[in-house]
Formats: structure tokens, sequence, C-alpha cells
């Protein structure tokens, strides 16, 4: 056993005496990095290996040092790893630890390595990975959309703007709304994924180093596509961070906006949709309460997730090159900020999955025809009348209908016909929904053709069983 003073960080190696505690209790940054225990783990066996091969390191000891990391790993998944606040990070916790089950030969494994390269690293991996979870947890949602809309083809429910009744589509269109903002957000993941996926091993604390490192065999070793093409640049890089931040901030705004649906839809004042019990939740207080937390908590943590991108884009916007320590407080956003969102996409997958949708109430919500005074428009832009006064004509009759104090379809073809020569008696048939439907066919509309054929391509895509 060697003697070492107690707890003596290794990068104090030229500074007398120890930290004031006022220093140690800002600088530790543990509680939050730890979490990257299984990255850095995995760096250093790969850049041990490297280094056993390149002759810089006895190949025995770097078998040791490979093993006594996996235990590190074990240790620190099981919490087995005591948190000392003068050891600052997980990297120095994780090499304390070696030197612990290792003893003298430990001490090889920093060769040609900087903590700065090394934290670069770890969150690269972490992002690969995180991008990876993401993307899953997405996807599942994606596919409970799916489901919904393969069982609500035919469910026709005014679409919205302003808030306000506009005109009919089918339940399974607005579902698979949501399904291609998710795709959006899962590509976006995709890229920023390949972005990340690269080594910045080899660049040292900013200026790379003199031993004869092979850092493309580590990236190799690692899964990653290539190495860092500027040292400086490598270490003082955070862009993938700041991407997938953005990548999962842009994801939960769009959480947000289903639960924002969910929220207002299992209204009694809607009552287009009922959660199951299971993914409901109850009043401490009033008794016949059934809450809607799951699409409240999305809206609430697409808030932080915001906040979380612009905390690191502020960190990082007037660092000069290279590495400043301000870059340790990229961690909590980092760390936190895609597990967050991956969370709030399995619970509403959860919920849109067992939800049922109240068919009944939506076309009760389509009214008396306002929804479909457009499709009485176009019956006259159809016959020749130009737009503008087609619009005007069926403004008109909106008004007729609104003094009467009845809807819009219970004008009769005198009515109309009395409002503009133009239409005969077969306009009536524009106050049919589902006719109003059938004809919107063209691609990426809502006719029940046209979104058959985006479902069916969304199943395919997402593997979804029918
Ligand atoms: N904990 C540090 C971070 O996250 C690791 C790098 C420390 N480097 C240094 N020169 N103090 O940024």
């Amino acid at each position: 056993m060697t003697t070492r003073p107690k707890a003596r960080p290794v990068s104090r190696a030229a500074l007398a005496g120890e930290a004031d505690p006022r220093l140690v209790a800002l600088s530790v940054s543990i509680q939050d990095d730890a979490a990257l225990f299984a990255e850095d783990v995995r760096g250093s066996q790969a850049h041990v290996a490297m280094l056993a091969a390149q002759g810089i390191v006895p190949r025995a000891v770097a078998r040791r040092l490979r093993r006594a990391l996996d235990q590190v790993r074990q240790e620190f998944a099981a919490g087995a790893i005591r948190f000392d606040p003068a050891l600052e990070d997980v990297h120095t916790h994780v090499e304390r630890r070696l030197g612990e089950l290792a003893g003298r030969d430990a001490g090889y494994l920093h060769a040609g390595r900087s903590r700065n390269d090394q934290v670069a690293l770890d969150e690269r991996l972490f992002i690969v990975g995180a991008c990876a979870r993401c993307d899953a947890a997405v996807a599942r949602l994606q596919r409970a959309l799916v489901g919904q809309a393969r069982r609500h083809l035919d469910t026709v429910l005014p679409g919205y703007t302003h808030l306000q009744r506009a005109q009919p589509v089918s339940l399974a269109h607005h579902l698979l709304a949501h399904v291609e903002a998710a795709g959006r957000d899962r590509q976006r993941l995709a890229e920023v994924r390949a972005r990340a996926a690269i080594s910045p091993l080899g660049s040292g604390a900013l200026a790379g180093t003199t031993l004869p490192l092979d850092r493309e065999a580590v990236a190799r070793a690692l899964g990653l596509t290539g190495v860092t093409r500027n040292s400086l640049d490598a270490v003082a890089d955070r862009d993938s961070a700041i991407e997938l931040l953005f990548a999962v901030a842009l994801a939960a705004v769009h959480l947000s906006r289903l639960g924002e649906e969910i929220v207002l839809w299992t209204t009694r004042e809607f009552g287009f949709m009922t959660l199951d019990d299971a993914f409901a939740t109850g009043s401490s207080l009033m008794p016949q309460k059934k809450n809607p937390d799951v699409g409240e908590l999305a809206r609430g943590r697409a808030g932080r997730a915001i906040g979380d991108l612009v905390a690191l884009l502020a960190v990082v916007k007037n660092l000069p090159l290279s590495y400043n320590r301000d870059l340790q407080e990229d961690k909590r956003p980092l760390l936190g900020g895609p597990e967050a969102l991956a969370l709030t996409a399995d619970a509403l997958a959860g919920a849109v999955e067992t939800a049922t949708f109240h068919a009944d109430r939506m076309e009760e919500a389509l009214g008396g025809g306002e929804a479909l005074a457009t499709d009485a428009a176009e019956y006259l832009v159809e016959r020749g009348v130009p737009f503008r006064e087609a619009h005007e004509a069926v403004g008109a009759a909106a008004r007729l209908a609104t003094a009467r104090g009845v809807p819009l379809a219970r004008l009769d073809a005198a009515d109309w016909k009395g409002i503009h020569r133009t239409f005969g008696p077969d306009v009536l048939r524009c106050f049919d929904p589902r006719r109003s439907l059938r004809r919107r066919e063209l691609p990426g509309g809502p006719g029940p053709r046209a979104v058959r054929t985006e479902l069916r391509r969304w199943e395919r895509a997402l593997g979804a069983a029918r």
C-alpha cells in the first residue's frame, strides 16, 4: 500500500497545501457528472488499450487496468463509490478508485490525455447514447399515435385555427400531424448524433501531445466515425451538446403542444377524450377530480428544456479558446435534459395508447355546417365564379343564418339561390362533412385515401403492428 496525502487531488501537483473549502464547494461537480461514469470508463479503456498497442504502456499493465476499470464501472453503477468533494469530478473519482485497485500502475492511464479532451469525449459518447434513447422514446410515442390513427380513420372532428372550429378533418389526420412533427425530431436527433460521433482524444489539454498516440484506433474502438481536426477547437467545442439540447427543446415543445391538446380535449367543455385512470391523477382535496397531469407536465417540462438550451448557449458565448472551466456548467442541462424528454415521451405514449376518443362529441362539435362554409364557396368556384365573389356570397349566407338564428346548413335551396344565382339545390350536399373529406384527396390532405396512404407509410416506417 502506497501512502498518499488524503484526498489530495492530482490536479494540485504544483500547488501548496489544500484548496480552501469554499473553493472546493464551488468547484465540485461529481454530484452532476457522476452520471458520465460509464462513458468515462469506456473512454479510458480504449485509451489505455491504444497506449499499449503503441508501446507507451506495458501490455500486461493495460490488461490489468482494463479489468480494474470494469470493476470501477460496476462500483459506480452499484452506487458504491464514495464521493469526495476535493476530488472535483467524475474523471478524478474514477482515477482515484483505479489507483486504489491497481496501485502505481494506475498512473500509466492518463499519458497523452487531459481532462479537457477526456470530458469532451465523455460528452460525445453520452450525446450518441442520449440521441438513441430519445429517438426510441419518441418512436414509441409515434407508434401510440399511429395505433389510434388506425382506429379513427372514420372519426371526424373540426380542425381548429385560432382555437375556433375551422374545417372538418379526420381524427387520424389530426393524430398523424403530431407523428410528422415527431418524425422531424427524430431526423434532427440522427443528425446531432452523426456530428457528435467523432473522437477528440489526442487533443490533450489544448495542444495535443508529444506521445505517438493512434487517434483513429481509439475512435474505431469506441464506435466513432472519425477524429476532430483541431485540438484547440476539440476541447473548446460544445456544439454537439448545444445541438442536442436544441433538438431536445424542440421535441419537448412538440410534446408540450400535444400535452396542451390532451388538457383541452379532456375538459368537460370539449369532451373529445378520456384518459385511462392509469394515466390520470386525482386531487388531494376534491374527490370528484380526474386531472390530466400528464399533459400539464409535458407542457411544464418544455419550459425546462428551453431553459437548458439557453443556459448552455449563455455559458459558451463569451469564452475565448480553448477550454475554460465555465464549460463544466454544461453538465446539468446536458445530462438531465434528454432523460426528461424520454420520460415525457414515454408517459405521453402510454396516455395516448390507452385513451378513449369520443367520436360522438367530435361530431357534435362539427355543428350546423359552419365548418363547411368554404366548401360552399368552392362550389361556386367550380362553376366559374371568382373566389372573392364566392367568399362574399357565403359570408352573406352566414349572416342570413345568424340573423335567423339557425345553423348555416339549415338554409334551403331557395335561400342559396337568392344569395347567388349560381347556387343550385345540390349546394346542400356541401354540408356533409364526410363527403367534404372525400373531396380533399390532394397528397397530404385530410381525404380518407390520402390519410390511409400516410398512415401506411408511417406503419411501415415504424414497423407498427396493424
Ligand atoms: N470537470 C471538468 C469539466 O467538466 C473537467 C475538465 C477539467 N479541466 C480542467 N482544466 N480543470 O469541464
